[in-house]
């Protein structure tokens, strides 16, 4: 290969306000991360930047640095980030740099893109970066084409490959299971490999969520020390690989999951990977999540910067037992409580098997008769009479064997052709890869609002992971439909998108087991579990507040530990987008006067729990209290949340550091969502505090009473 002059020692520098990230030409034409951490202050800095000392196993094969995006078969003995089987066989790829272009995207973003080579295979790599300066957030696809007389096989195809140099790296990761969230736990990492993935197809982040922190020198820590922040826009079987190389390196290489997943790729055809999209920060986590948090309200969550509806749900309250009556009964409720929004869940549909269990009658997406007679349009007039918006419930991707639908569409169904079939939840998964299948999918959107446009809300579920893995649209490309299932969703959701663009809807997946970035480009919000018990909340919603903002995330207030008050609940919920799913009648007089008032006061300070910045300040995982805050842009505003689990007889109980106040304003400090009747117990209630005493000295505000909670409104004054 020979390089043009002009290639020669080339730089290619990503930036955003606070991180760079380098790239490097060598002699051999390839192209080597030179650097990756703390923005660089000097321009002339970057010409002593140097790849040729960096790399692992030095085999003599030329293999000299960090490879931008390391294929197989080059002379690196480490995990790839491509893989292919050349139209020939042949299993080697090198990749050489051929051009560099970038453009700015709105003055804040900026993409560039990498195009390399191969100079054996007419094989073309692009590598887009788009880097986004004040959120400090970088997002990374790749794509793959080639003109080979005949398909090329990819085997490996990582959206991207990062490398790390510190003297200790510690992994924190983010594991659950139905009900249990994002459970947090760190690991240093070793020598070796430690993979985080999953292969649940549709409910893909059930078991290990889709989402890491990477504590650079020391465990990733929330106010202080460099951290790497990183998450996958797929809303399917992804993997991160984590491998300490020979000479301590760390390699982060993140993309879809390539198990079972080979991909045939025609001549012609572009292969586009999905977005890594990661940040770092020198301050801890607290700062990395609210680059996250801001750049998702800016850029990626539908509806980012747009209001959130307060809602009553009827799952937990009513689940299939419901008919016009009791509905029309619980729109009442809605208004009396002050929300927006009456949500109806599952349970409303299916004829000749009707959906009054889980074991029947999804796919059949017509109102039962002898439920609802009068039909949607009647529940959405019964809302507008109530002063309420309608919403509704539906899993479209999903069918019972016991439907009209199986009868109808066998091969409409993922299922095993010489195999017993076994089920999640009575159910199976639709053949998204099918195009007709994508039709009926978009249909059953399309028909209830083109029939109901009064329909202002869908709570999109899906409560079975594939299983029995078998397209028979796919044939003999089986090992194409993990990923194709969800470029298929995809289609689906671009259409929904281009035809309803405003239309507001829930990503649910039994709890909160789809959530990725891609999706919630389509999605304003997820349901963040099933879990609504307020203790469990706590940890659940601190673990995804790693990486979304307070407005994507449903916390509704349920009797999931009726051992806790109503007030526990509520201000639990009220840290995020707020919601309730329980009967008021089985609450007592005062309680419905807390919650109506509770849903106004949300109401008032919704600018700052929505679109505030968060501030982690005490967490649930380092003893038995946890408080957060929300402050507005113009630290004008703030709010602060303080919770006590199960206090310790004795335990010292320390003051509370508040954190993003303006140091030289003075402010005013209310205690917020009391019972009736009751005061705030805290000396200070109504008192002036400078910004400066609240971060420097803080405040006393927990306590030692098993699960209460005390909300405090901050006014600059
Ligand atoms: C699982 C969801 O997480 C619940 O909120 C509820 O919608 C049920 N599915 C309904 O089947």
């Amino acid at each position: 290969m020979t390089l043009h002059a002009e290639n020669e020692n080339r730089v290619i520098r990503i930036s955003t306000d606070e991180t760079d990230l380098i790239y490097c030409t060598n002699s051999n034409g390839r192209l080597y991360q030179a650097y990756f951490g703390e923005k660089l202050l000097h321009e002339a800095d970057i010409t002593a930047l140097s790849s040729d000392e960096k790399g692992g196993a030095d085999s003599g094969a030329g293999q000299k640095g960090w490879d931008i995006y390391l294929p197989a078969g080059s002379g690196d003995y480490f995990e790839p980030a491509l893989g292919i089987t050349h139209s020939d066989g042949n299993r080697s790829t090198v990749l050489t740099f051929a051009s560099v272009d970038t453009k700015s995207l709105d003055g804040n973003a900026t993409e560039t893109i990498i195009r390399l080579q191969d100079g054996q295979y007419p094989l073309e790599v692009a590598l887009h970066y788009v880097a986004y300066k004040k959120e400090n957030i970088i997002k990374t696809w790749t794509e793959i084409k080639h003109q080979e007389k005949k398909p090329i096989h990819l085997t490996e195809y990582a959206s991207s490959i990062l490398y790390l140099e510190h003297p200790a790296y510690y992994l924190t990761e983010f594991s659950g299971d139905w009900a249990k969230e994002m459970q947090m736990s760190t690991q240093p990492l070793q020598p070796g490999k430690k993979v985080l993935e999953t292969k649940l197809g549709t409910r893909a982040a059930m078991f290990m969520y889709p989402f890491f922190e990477l504590g650079l020198g020391q465990p990733a820590h929330e106010h202080q020390g460099e951290v790497l922040l990183g998450t996958i826009g797929w809303t399917g079987n992804y993997r991160f690989t984590f491998e300490v190389d020979n000479m301590h390196h760390l390699r982060v290489i993140s993309g879809i999951n390539p198990y079972a997943s080979r991909y045939e790729l025609p001549a012609g055809e572009t292969f586009a990977t999905p977005e890594f999209i990661f940040t770092r920060s020198d301050e801890g986590t607290g700062k990395a999540s609210r680059h996250f948090h801001a750049w998702a309200r800016h850029y990626q969550l539908k509806d980012g910067k747009g209001d959130r509806m307060t809602l009553l749900n009827n799952w937990e309250n009513t689940g299939f037992q419901f008919d016009e009556q009791k509905l029309s009964g619980l729109m009442q409720e809605a208004k009396h409580l002050g929300v927006d929004m009456f949500l109806l869940d599952d349970g409303w549909f299916g004829n000749k098997y009707p959906r009054n269990n889980d074991r029947a009658g999804l796919g059949d997406w017509q109102v039962m008769e002898n439920k609802l007679p009068h039909g949607i349009p009647f529940l959405v007039k019964e809302a507008e009479k109530a002063g309420v918006k309608f919403g509704i419930w539906i899993e479209p991707e999903m069918v019972n064997p016991k439907s009209e639908l199986a009868e109808k569409h066998p091969d409409w169904i993922i299922k095993l052709p010489n195999r017993e079939t076994y089920y999640y939840r009575n159910q199976l998964v639709l053949d998204l890869s099918n195009p007709e299948v994508q039709d009926f999918v978009f249909g059953v959107v399309d028909g209830l609002l083109t029939d109901n446009p009064g329909i202002a809300y869908f709570k999109w579920d899906c409560n079975s992971p594939i299983t029995n893995v078998y397209s028979p649209y796919l044939k003999d490309k089986q090992e194409q439909l993990y990923v194709d299932y969800v470029r298929g969703l995809y289609k689906v959701l671009d259409r929904i998108q281009a035809k309803y663009p405003h239309i507001p809807m829930m990503l649910c997946s039994g709890g909160g087991g789809r959530c990725d970035y891609e999706a919630l480009k389509y999605f304003t919000e997820f349901w963040a579990s099933d879990n609504t018990d307020p203790v469990e909340r706590l940890y659940i919603q601190w673990g995804f507040s790693q990486f979304f903002p307070s407005k994507a995330m449903c916390a509704h207030v349920t009797s999931w530990n009726r051992r806790t008050s109503v007030k526990f609940r509520v201000d639990v919920a009220m840290m995020c987008k707020l919601g309730f799913d329980i009967g008021l009648d089985g609450l007592s007089a005062d309680e419905r006067t807390f919650c109506q008032e509770a849903v106004t006061t949300y109401n008032r300070l919704k600018p700052v729990i929505l679109d505030g910045d968060l501030y982690r300040l005490v967490s649930p995982y380092e003893g038995e209290h946890t408080a957060v805050m929300h402050v507005d842009e113009a630290q004008s505003k703030a709010l602060l949340y303080t919770y006590n689990i199960y206090p310790r007889f004795g335990e010292a109980l320390y003051p509370i550091h508040f954190q993003g106040l303006n140091p030289n304003k003075q402010y005013k400090i209310e205690e917020i969502n009391l019972m009736p009747g009751t005061k705030s117990a805290f000396q200070g209630n109504g008192q002036t505090y400078s910004g400066d005493y609240l971060m420097k000295v803080g405040l006393r505000l927990f306590t030692t009473e098993t699960t209460s909670s005390h909300l405090f409104e901050l006014t600059a004054l």
